[in-house]
C-alpha cells in the first residue's frame, strides 16, 4: 500500500517506516523537524536499501498534505506528528492544542478532500489518568490528568465522531504504553532535544557521561521494589504493532482504540539492573523526591491488539536495554 507518516523521521515513526518498507509498503514522509533531523532519512535509506520520498512540512498546511496525498496516491495516513512534552504541555496550553489539535483537523480535513478514509493515530496510555482498576483495558474511563493528555484525548472524540458521520472511514487509535529501544541496526532510535525527561533517554544520556546521574522520582510508592513501575515495549515491537493495524484497516470501517503494550510491568530498578547488564556499567543514581504527576504504576491489558490485530509485543526488557545501548554507543562513537 502507499502509506503517508506524518513525524515519520521521529522516534516510533521512524522504526515504523522500516517495518513498512520492509513489507514491501511505499512509504512517504512529511515532517516539519521540530523534534527530528533530516539526516534520519538517510538512515532510514541505509537499512531499507529504498529511496523514501520526503517533505519538510507541517501538517497544518492543508495545501502540502493535499497534493503529498494526491501525488503519491496515499491509501493510509499513520499520524505521528504531534508534541510529547508533558511539562511544556502545562506550559504552553495553546502550542500543544493547536499543534496536536488543529494539526489532526487539517490533515483530517486534507483526506476527505482527497478521499483517503483510513487513518491510524498516535494516542497514549495517558488518555487513561489515575486507574480505576488495572491493567487498563481500552473500557477503562478516560480522564487525562495534564494537557498533552487532553490534546490526545480530543483526537480520538473527534475522529471518533467523523467515523460516526462517515461509516467509509476505518479509523484506528493506537494507545501506546512506553516505548523504548531502537533498531538493531543502531542507525536509529530515540533523540531527545536537550535534557530528556523519559527514563530511558536519561539513562542512556548518563551512561554515555553528558549527564552525572540518575534521579530515581520516589522509591517509596507502594510497588515491588518502591520504584515507579511501567509497561515498557520495544518500538520495534511497537512498529510492528503499526504493521498489523494497517492490515487490520483494510477490512474494517469504524473507530477503534486499541492498546499497544506487553502487559508486563518493569520498575525503575528493573530498567536500570537491566541497562548495567547491557552497558556493562553501574549507573549513579540519586533518590529524589516524586515527580508532581506520575501514577505509581499503570501497565496495558494487550488482548484486544492479540484478538483485533493478531499482534503481540515480543521482545524482552534485555533486548529494549541491549538495543538502546547499542544507539547510544554508536552515537557517542560516530555523531550522526
Ligand atoms: P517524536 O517527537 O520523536 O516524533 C514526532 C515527529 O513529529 C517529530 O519528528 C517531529 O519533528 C514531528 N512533528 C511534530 N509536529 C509536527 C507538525 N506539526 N508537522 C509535521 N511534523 C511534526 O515522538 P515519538 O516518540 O516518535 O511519538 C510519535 C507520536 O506518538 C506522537 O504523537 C506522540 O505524542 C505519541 N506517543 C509517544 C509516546 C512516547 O513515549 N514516545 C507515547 C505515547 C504516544
Ligand atoms: C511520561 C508522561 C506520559 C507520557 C510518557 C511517554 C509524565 C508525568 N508522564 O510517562 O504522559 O505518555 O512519558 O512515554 O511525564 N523516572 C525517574 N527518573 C527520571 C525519569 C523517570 O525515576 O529521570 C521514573 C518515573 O517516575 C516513572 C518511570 O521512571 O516511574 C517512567 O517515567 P517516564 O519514562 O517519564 O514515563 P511515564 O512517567 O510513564
Amino acid at each position: 500500500m502507499n502509506i503517508l507518516l506524518t513525524g515519520g523521521l521521529g522516534f516510533i515513526g521512524s522504526h515504523t517506516a522500516v517495518v513498512l518498507a520492509s513489507e514491501g509498503h511505499s512509504v512517504v514522509i512529511v515532517d516539519n523537524l521540530c523534534n527530528s533531523q533530516q539526516q534520519t532519512l538517510g538512515n532510514l535509506e541505509l537499512i531499507t536499501g529504498k529511496k523514501l520520498p520526503f517533505y519538510e512540512g507541517d501538517v497544518r498546511d492543508v495545501d502540502l498534505l493535499k497534493k503529498i496525498l494526491r501525488d503519491h496516491q496515499i491509501e493510509c495516513v499513520i499520524h505521528f506528528a504531534g508534541l510529547k512534552s508533558v511539562a511544556e504541555s502545562g506550559a504552553d496550553p495553546l502550542k500543544y492544542f493547536d499543534n496536536n489539535v488543529s494539526g489532526s483537523i487539517v490533515l483530517i480535513e486534507a483526506m476527505q478532500a482527497e478521499g483517503v478514509k483510513k487513518l491510524i493515530f498516535s494516542s497514549s496510555a495517558t488518555v487513561y489518568g489515575v486507574p480505576q482498576y488495572l491493567p487498563y483495558d481500552e473500557e477503562h474511563p478516560l480522564a487525562p490528568m495534564n494537557v498533552y493528555g487532553r490534546t490526545k484525548l480530543q483526537v480520538e472524540e473527534i475522529l471518533q465522531d467523523l467515523s460516526k458521520s462517515d461509516p467509509d472511514w476505518s479509523i484506528v487509535c493506537l494507545r501506546y504504553f512506553n516505548p523504548i529501544g531502537a533498531h538493531e541496526s543502531g542507525l536509529i532510535g530515540e533523540l531527545p532535544q536537550g535534557i530528556p525527561n523519559n527514563l530511558m533517554p536519561y539513562i542512556c544520556q548518563v551512561v554515555s557521561g553528558k549527564l552525572p546521574h540518575l534521579n530515581v522520582f520516589g522509591d517509596d510508592y507502594d510497588t515491588k521494589d518502591g520504584t515507579g513501575e511501567r509497561d515498557y515495549i520495544h518500538v520495534m515491537d511497537l512498529a510492528e504493532g503499526h504493521a498489523a493495524a494497517l492490515a487490520f484497516t483494510n477490512h474494517h470501517q469504524g473507530w477503534e482504540a486499541i492498546n499497544l503494550g506487553t502487559g508486563f510491568p518493569y520498575s525503575v530498578y528493573d530498567l536500570i539492573s537491566a541497562f548495567e547488564k547491557s552497558a556493562k556499567q553501574s549507573i549513579p543514581k540519586v533518590v529524589k523526591e516524586r515527580r508532581s504527576g506520575d501514577l505509581p504504576i499503570y501497565y496495558a491489558k494487550a488482548d484486544k491488539a492479540k484478538n483485533l490485530l493478531n499482534w503481540q509485543g515480543k521482545r524482552d526488557l534485555q533486548s529494549m536495554c541491549d538495543s538502546s545501548w547499542n544507539y547510544q554507543d554508536q552515537l557517542t562513537r560516530v555523531p550522526k
